[in-house]
């Protein structure tokens, strides 16, 4: 396994950038096969942006012409577990009433997030609201959604790069890594 070290950590490469870019071709055609009608895709930020905009290139050379809307949630995963609590911080502007809609997000872990996203989109009257991830860590739902389109399943470790963040840091990495403390 390859590895990388910044100021004090170590970040081990779990998924390569040329992993990445092969298996989101493989992403795009499989969304493609679906044949959308009018399709929305609304990245969940901040953590999905560069997952998003690599999807997004994939799928138009996939064939596919979506709008973009883009939507901000947070999620009170420590503090409010009990509840799982999600806020939307931004919400998207465009009409979405029988459109079929692609929510994009990086993790799948509890559901929370997702089934939340999915359920506000369906109640406004969206078509069908598919979601896709970059990452599933099997073993934490606690929400009835599944990912309908998921690039890689993810070990259960803390994760970072390709959009993912460690208290805003590591986001740039052009790969997701899993960062170890060296002593
Ligand atoms: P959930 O599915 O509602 O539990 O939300 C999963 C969200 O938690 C993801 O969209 C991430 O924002 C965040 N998250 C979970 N695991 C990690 C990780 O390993 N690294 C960075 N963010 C994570
Ligand atoms: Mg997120």
């Amino acid at each position: 396994m390859s590895s990388v070290k910044f100021d004090g950590h170590r970040i081990d490469v779990l998924f390569s950038e040329d992993q990445i870019a092969e298996r989101l071709k493989g992403l795009a055609a499989e969304i493609a096969a679906w044949a959308p009608k009018r399709l929305l895709v609304v990245p969940v930020l901040k953590g999905s942006f560069i997952f998003a905009a690599d999807l997004l290139r994939a799928m138009h050379h996939a064939g596919l012409s979506p709008e973009v809307d883009f939507m901000i949630l947070s999620s009170y995963r420590a503090a409010m577990k009990s509840s799982g609590k999600v806020e939307v911080l931004r919400d998207i502007d465009s009409e979405i009433q029988g459109r079929d809609v692609l929510l994009v997000d990086d993790i799948l872990e509890s559901g929370r997030t997702l089934a939340y996203a999915k359920d506000l989109l369906a109640a406004r009257g969206a078509g069908t609201v598919r979601s896709a991830v970059l990452l599933y860590k099997p073993g934490h739902l606690a929400a009835s959604i599944k990912a309908d389109h998921c690039a890689f399943e993810c070990p259960d470790l803390f994760v970072v790069g390709y959009g993912m963040d460690m208290g805003h840091q590591f986001r740039e990495l052009p790969f997701v890594g899993h960062v170890v403390k060296e002593g």
